[in-house]
């Protein structure tokens, strides 16, 4: 396995995943870890990633000592390459100016690393690589022992190496996607250079985390809250898969879920797989609670504490449960550590159960902690769960609660399930599901007039929003088709008595959000 050591940059989980896809398990750890720990994690590579910081100041991070005298290969990417070259000797410098974006680098020199990747080769017979650079120093003098493997006009040395140490540098960023042949360049690190097996394949994490599970919980009973989404459901199936009957999971209804949640779960986990699920309908109990508020925080907070009492409430009725389990994934694990707060783990609002844990006495299992989204999704299917459930698009905990605008009432609710499900199912139809990242109906607790037959209608509007997105940080609004959206703006209002009149938003993020509230 390949440890990756973090100096903070955005892109050090990317390098992780991109790891993980050639085949490998890796984990990221903080830059100072002591030489102890890395023996500890006997990594058969490391990989120093990238940082905002400047070598050239004092204070800034450095490799822990000794990590290069320890024999393991060493990669360093951007800043990693840079504190690499001045921790063995060499010199790095402020470049005149920042090189930020897609640069062209001549490959200079014989290597490993860079083996059979050209992207151009030009007349003169050199190799040339497309690649992505961001960066304000630059290494300008080699350590001892390494040679120049590529470089650009404004930084000579993009690349060094000293193949007999197994150390190599690259100033660009082999992680992301516009560096062409990155992940060629990765897996020649990994796979050739260090060693590393291609072993870390869907199958074997399933196997592998049914064994550790096993070897966890022992014969103990175990307890879910289940959602329905991603992550709640893929734990349950491997839960399923590797202690069976040991499991229980609860499934709150709070009455603001997508049209046939509730079934769709229960048919799924229940009837097809066989797992324990105990339904709770709490609907009236939300809507109680959320009678005459309009606040949406107000709303995220009601919602979020009652989902907290009631699967309390439904959990303690559960004889001898010993275990809490949630589907914590690794960019949350990562969040934290890095954060260095001392805790452990962060945990998603929605999967936090309040103060169960204590007063029950409950440990946690989190079997998913180590893996990233794309994974989970993986696994999903190799767990046998449907391509439909495991590529769902993420629906917020406090659900429709928030894209019903101010007061939430059943009436309202109701009407935005059927807008939604005609427009989910109409994306579906025409294709465009998994071409959007999240789309959904909103409530707008509007009248406008619409005319059916002779009468005049003074009814609600529904707005449809769709984005494209790949962290939800930022987002655009995806360009449905006209068709698709006539095909769904007729239906919803010939289908829905009580509505007269859809809207489509066609604001990015930023400024606006993705949610309405
Ligand atoms: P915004 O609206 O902030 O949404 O652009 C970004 C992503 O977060 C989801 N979201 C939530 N998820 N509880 C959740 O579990 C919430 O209160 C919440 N608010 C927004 C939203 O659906 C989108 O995927």
């Amino acid at each position: 396995r390949i440890l990756i050591l973090d100096f903070g940059s955005q892109y050090t989980q990317l390098i992780a995943r991109r790891v993980r896809e050639i085949g490998v398990y890796c984990e990221i750890r903080p830059f100072d870890l002591t030489p102890s720990e890395i023996s500890e994690f006997s990594p058969r590579g490391i990989i120093l990633a990238g940082g905002p910081e400047s070598v050239t100041e004092l204070g800034s991070p450095r490799a822990p000592e000794g990590l290069f005298s320890l024999g393991i290969p060493v990669l360093g990417i951007c800043y990693g390459m840079q504190t690499m070259a001045e921790e063995l000797g060499g010199q790095v410098a402020a470049c005149d100016k920042r090189e930020f974006g897609y640069a062209q680098v001549r490959v200079t020199g014989d290597s490993k690393l860079l083996h059979d990747i050209s992207d151009h080769i030009t007349e003169g017979g050199e190799r040339l690589l497309d690649v992505w650079m961001s960066h304000g120093d630059q290494v300008v003098a080699v350590p001892d022992g390494f040679e120049v493997l590529a470089g650009t006009g404004s930084a000579p040395i993009a690349a060094m190496q000293d193949e007999s140490r197994g150390f190599y540098g690259v100033q660009f960023h082999p992680e992301v996607t516009h560096t062409l042949q990155g992940q060629r360049i990765l897996s020649h690190f990994v796979l050739d250079i260090c060693g590393c097996e291609a072993l870390w394949t869907p199958s074997e994490i399933v196997d592998d985390a049914v064994d550790q599970i096993r070897a966890q919980v022992g014969s103990d009973k175990v307890l879910l809250g289940l959602s329905g989404g991603v992550d709640s459901s893929v734990t349950a199936a491997l839960l399923h898969r590797a202690i069976g009957d040991q499991l229980t999971c609860v499934f709150v209804d709070n009455g603001l879920l997508r049209l046939n949640e509730g079934k769709q779960v229960m048919d799924m986990f229940a009837r097809n797989m066989g797992v324990n699920v105990i339904h709770h309908n709490a609907e009236d109990r939300f809507l109680d609670l959320l009678k005459g508020v309009d606040d949406p925080e107000e709303k995220r907070r009601i919602i979020g504490n009652t989902f907290i009492d009631v699967f309390d409430e439904e959990a303690v009725t559960i004889r001898d449960v010993n275990w809490l389990a949630q589907g914590t994934i690794y960019p949350d694990v990562v969040e934290s550590a890095k954060s260095r707060s001392g805790k452990a783990t962060v945990i998603k609002s929605h999967h936090n159960v309040g103060g169960l844990p204590e007063k029950m006495k409950l440990s946690l299992v989190e079997p998913l902690r180590e893996l990233f989204k794309d994974e989970v999704r993986r696994i999903g299917l190799e767990l046998g769960l449907p391509y439909d459930m495991v590529y769902r698009h993420p629906f917020p905990g406090p659900g429709l609660g928030v894209r019903i605008l101010g007061e939430v009432r059943k009436e309202y609710a109701d009407m935005l399930r059927e807008a939604d499900a005609i427009f989910l199912e109409e994306l579906h139809n025409y294709d465009w599901y998994h071409r959007t990242s999240q789309a959904f109906a909103v409530f707008l607790p509007v009248k406008s007039v619409g005319v059916v037959g002779d009468a005049r209608r003074y009814e609600y509007v529904v707005a449809l929003r769709a984005v494209e997105t790949l962290d939800f940080m930022t987002a655009r609004w995806a360009h449905l088709p006209y068709e698709l959206l006539e095909t769904v703006s007729s239906r919803i209002i010939n289908e829905i008595p009580g509505i007269s009149r859809v809207t489509y938003d066609v604001s990015s993020k930023p400024p606006a959000t993705i949610e309405w509230e």
